[in-house]
């Protein structure tokens, strides 16, 4: 099989690595892809939003599957274009991406179809949004409603933090994707990711972990993209993720369908477990990234007919899959900067070297300077996967390549697997 993945970050180089472990792939391209993906494939200089030069390429290649990573291209209608040329697309339709690409859809869809969630209101206009303030006990939630990189929702543990975001988000910070903010219930428990595949008809789980989405130790300090994930997370018990399946998931599916959308693809469900059983945080309608690369080094099973499944509507012909009776653990290394306005240019050394067959470095925001050296050239930079016998083992594996990279400015977290470390400690 041909194969075109969509994408330059770590979730697409860990797509990409697993992709091209599968017996039945014959030519991998990647566009725009990173320099880690151009050791595993070709990569192509189209932009992931490009969604003409997207469709000409997979015509080119003669892509007998595209599988897009990021909600970006998603936002754009790239599914979509791709259905009509009679492409194959793991992805879905820019209109079941409303699940992603509007918090405000996302939070109404929920509550029309009675899936279990925050408190919440939409807002236009700032003095409206902080009356509603009034009627929510600190700390607050404040989301922009369009996509904005994972850096457009705000934990205020404050009044003043929260008429403040509500004002630079209405004022423009996020441009149109900030037009209207959603302001929600703080919701208490312990935050997990949840995946699933559809095909429009069949649904399959597909893994779960456990993110770390504040930018310092101990879960201090500003929202992230994600800064390191591990799995098994503890909080996923077979229970909370049968109640995941019933009460979100698969109403999630349903009800997209019902409403003349029905969702190809993966779906990841973020959610408190609270007291009373997991609430929906938010949809993301691809691959969380960094929990991608955590279940990639975890997947015992051939990724690609589950991809190939989804996007073609034969996922009931394929069985559960089945997962390495390991812990693995990603450690994102990210620039001076991030998630602020990130250093870039900055050389790396040292990631390149075997690590042996149980680490793995991601690439994601890194470049190749005209001598052909590695340069970050983004806010995540490296992903440093590990898997271990415990979760401990992971952790000390991945640390240790950590330390033996050279990055002037780099930061990482060093608790990253802290809740599952704890209860492997109880
Ligand atoms: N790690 C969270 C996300 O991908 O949105």
């Amino acid at each position: 099989m041909n194969i075109l993945v969509i994408g330059s970050g770590g979730r697409e180089h860990a797509l990409a690595w697993k992709i091209v472990a599968s017996p039945l792939i014959t030519r991998l391209v990647c566009a725009p892809g990173n320099p880690g993906m151009a050791a595993l494939g070709e990569t192509r200089n189209v932009s992931a939003k490009d969604v003409e030069g997207q469709v000409a390429l997979a015509r080119e290649i003669k892509a007998d599957l595209v599988v897009i990573g990021p909600e970006i291209a998603i936002e754009a209608g790239l599914a979509d274009r791709l259905t009509q040329a009679g492409v194959p697309c793991f992805g879905p339709t820019a209109s079941a991406g409303r699940l992603e690409s509007s918090k405000a859809f996302t939070k109404v869809f929920a509550e029309r179809h009675g899936l279990p969630t925050g408190r919440f209101a939409v807002f236009e206009a700032a003095d409206p949004a902080r009356a509603y303030l009034d009627t929510l006990a600190a700390p607050f939630v404040i989301k922009a409603d369009g996509l904005a990189a994972g850096k457009g929702v705000v934990i205020a543990p404050d009044r003043a933090t929260a008429d403040a975001a509500i004002d630079d988000m209405l004022g423009g910070r996020f441009g149109a994707a900030g037009a209207r903010v959603v302001v929600e219930e703080f919701l208490v428990g312990e935050i997990a990711s949840q995946f699933a595949l559809c095909d429009g008809k069949t649904s399959l789980l597909f893994g779960g972990a456990q993110d770390h989405k504040r930018a310092f130790d101990g879960d201090e300090g500003p929202n992230t993209g994600g800064m390191g994930a591990y799995a098994p997370a503890p909080v996923l018990s077979d229970a909370t993720v049968a109640r995941a399946e019933a009460e979100l998931i698969a109403p999630a599916f349903a009800g997209i369908a019902a409403e003349g959308a029905p969702y190809r693809g993966v779906l990841f469900c973020e959610m408190m477990v609270t007291a009373e059983g997991p609430k929906l945080v938010e949809f993301n309608v691809r691959f969380g990234d960094p929990e991608c690369q955590v279940l990639m080094l975890r997947l015992e099973s051939d990724l690609v007919p589950y991809l190939l499944a989804a996007a073609t509507g034969t996922l009931h012909t394929l069985p559960a899959p089945v997962w390495r009776d390991e812990a693995v653990i990603c450690v994102v290394l990210a620039a001076e900067g991030y998630p602020g306005t990130p250093k870039t240019g900055v050389a790396i050394a040292g990631a390149g070297a075997d690590f042996g067959t149980d680490v793995v470095v991601f690439h994601a925001g890194t470049t190749r300077g005209d001598d052909g050296a590695l340069l970050s050239s983004g806010g995540r930079v490296l992903n440093i996967c590990a898997r271990g016998a415990t979760l401990a083992q992971a952790r000390d594996r991945a640390y240790a390549v950590i330390d033996r990279i050279d990055f002037p400015g780099g930061f990482c977290r060093r608790d990253i697997g802290w809740r599952g470390l704890a209860a492997a400690a109880d």
